[in-house]
């Protein structure tokens, strides 16, 4: 039989020192709300219901923290009165009896399944708390894991810790596991007789320990635990998010010419053998299917790029953007809600809104979809192979046949059918003789000006 877990996820920092209006763990790192990020990584460590422990902006945190796979419960903490404290105020939840409880931080958004599944191990093997550690050079502000015999014994807060103490380097991420049966007993007896005055978490290691059970940790990597207090951190984080999100994608096969450049989201999806050039931004939403070539300067949201498409320089793909395989999309061209066919091509400085261009037509440069009419947005459909000349404007409702030819510099305001040819512009003139006279008569001008 599978272990049970609650996840206990302490979200009711007051996010001070980000000086916003809004929760700290609202704060988007890969265009995705941080407490999602914590949600995701529980999910995946098999943890099926979550507690979350929140203070301000409790709806809105509980809705940014729902994520497919885990069913998330709020709770309030009235008081901000230590960590310990906060694990309490979902004690109606941990009172229903899980196998395991796992305590994760809100405001730490790199942690990943791995470290959690390993805490949630040593809990099956019998321990009863087990503490997420990890070293590092810098151990000030943390609190120190404390050995005697090769046993974890303590957790010491800095503030209450001996100089001796302070230069442990092996520390608490916070993150822990607890015996889901034995947890509201230990988290019962936790007092706040400290340098803090708070209720602390980490006093359940020695709890665990009077009462005759066994307490181990396991390690993590500093990165993975690094935590958000301020906006000069959430940067950090980004970066630390998109650097290893890159890497995944790299060694999955994809080339990135110069990595640092490109940014991604959360949800990003690319495939083998896609190159993108440096400079591009990728919001949420995007799939880039194989052997696709994304040029520099790019910028997608909430589109498909078919396989072996190519896209940019500069190219804006908005929600809806649906190119098919082989197909293009130049420079300074963009493309909302429209399906560009297989082949086709949308070379230069075009607009293609609520639109359908149908397998092997060319789209001149300078074409725009006239889609709104100020009120509601129309559709334009055009079929296959069909050639639509430079500067022209499709107003939309309207719908261009197969193999039709559309002349440059026409405005379509009426359907176009099959192999038919369209001109939609003022027939041409030419006067011979006229432009020098013109020519002579501002000369003309401008010489009796200066005497
Ligand atoms: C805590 C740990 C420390 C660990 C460090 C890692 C305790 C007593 N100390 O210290 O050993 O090294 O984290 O970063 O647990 N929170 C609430 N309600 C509260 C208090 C805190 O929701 O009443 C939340 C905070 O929003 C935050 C987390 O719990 O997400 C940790 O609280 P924080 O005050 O940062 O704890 P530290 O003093 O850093
Ligand atoms: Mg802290």
């Amino acid at each position: 039989m599978e272990r049970t877990c609650l996840a206990v996820v302490l979200a009711a920092g007051d996010s001070t020192r980000m000086k916003s209006n809004v929760s700290k763990v609202l704060h988007r790192v890969a265009n995705r709300p941080m407490i999602a990020h914590v949600m995701q990584a529980v999910a995946s460590a098999g943890v099926s219901a979550a507690a979350l422990v929140v203070g301000r902006d409790a709806e809105e945190v509980a809705a940014a923290a729902r994520v497919p796979g885990i069913e998330v419960e709020a709770f309030i903490q009235k008081e901000r009165l230590g960590t310990g404290h906060a694990v309490l105020a979902a004690q109606e939840a941990i009172a229903r009896g899980y196998d395991d409880v796992l305590v994760a931080y809100g405001d730490v958004p790199l942690i990943t399944e791995a470290p959690l599944r390993a805490a949630r191990q040593g809990l099956a093997e019998g321990s009863d708390v087990v503490v997420i550690g990890f070293h590092t050079d810098r151990p000030t502000g943390y609190g120190r894991l404390l050995v005697k015999n090769g046993e974890l014994v303590a957790i010491r807060e800095e503030k209450d810790a001996s100089d001796a103490e302070k230069a442990v380097t092996w520390c608490n991420s916070g993150l822990m596991a607890i015996n889901g049966r034995k947890a509201l007993d230990f988290l019962r007896r936790i007092g706040n007789g400290n340098a803090k005055g708070e209720y602390y978490l980490t006093d359940v290691v020695e709890i665990a320990r009077s009462l005759g059970g066994r307490v181990t940790a396991v390690d993590a990597p500093e990165a993975e635990l690094t935590g958000c207090n301020n906006r000069a951190e959430l940067a950090v984080i980004e970066r630390m998010w998109q650097e290893r999100r890159r890497n995944e994608l790299m060694l999955s096969g994809v080339t990135m010419i110069a990595p640092e450049t490109v940014f991604l989201s959360y949800d990003t999806v690319i495939d083998q053998d896609v190159v993108i050039e440096p400079n591009v931004v990728i919001g949420p939403g995007v799939t880039i299917e194989s052997g696709a070539t994304i040029h520099s300067f790019s910028h997608f949201e909430g589109a498909r790029i078919g396989p072996h498409a190519e896209v940019g320089p500069f190219a804006r793909l908005r929600p809806g953007a649906n190119l098919g395989s082989k197909s293009k999309v130049g420079n300074f061209c963009e493309v909302k809600k429209a399906e560009i066919g297989e082949g086709a091509k949308v070379n230069h400085l075009t607009y293609i809104g609520d639109a359908f261009v149908g397998a092997r037509s060319n789209i001149g440069a300078g074409t725009i979809t006239g889609n709104y009419d100020g009120v509601n947005k129309h559709e334009t459909h055009i079929g296959e192979r069909a050639f639509i000349g430079s500067n022209t404007v499709l107003v939309a409702p309207v719908s261009i046949g197969n193999d039709a030819f559309i002349a440059s510099g026409s405005v379509i305001t009426s359907d176009v059918p099959d192999d038919a040819l369209a001109l939609g512009r003022a027939r041409q003139e030419v006067k011979p003789g006229r432009a020098k006279l013109i020519r002579e008569r501002s000369l003309a001008i401008k010489a009796a000006k200066k005497s």
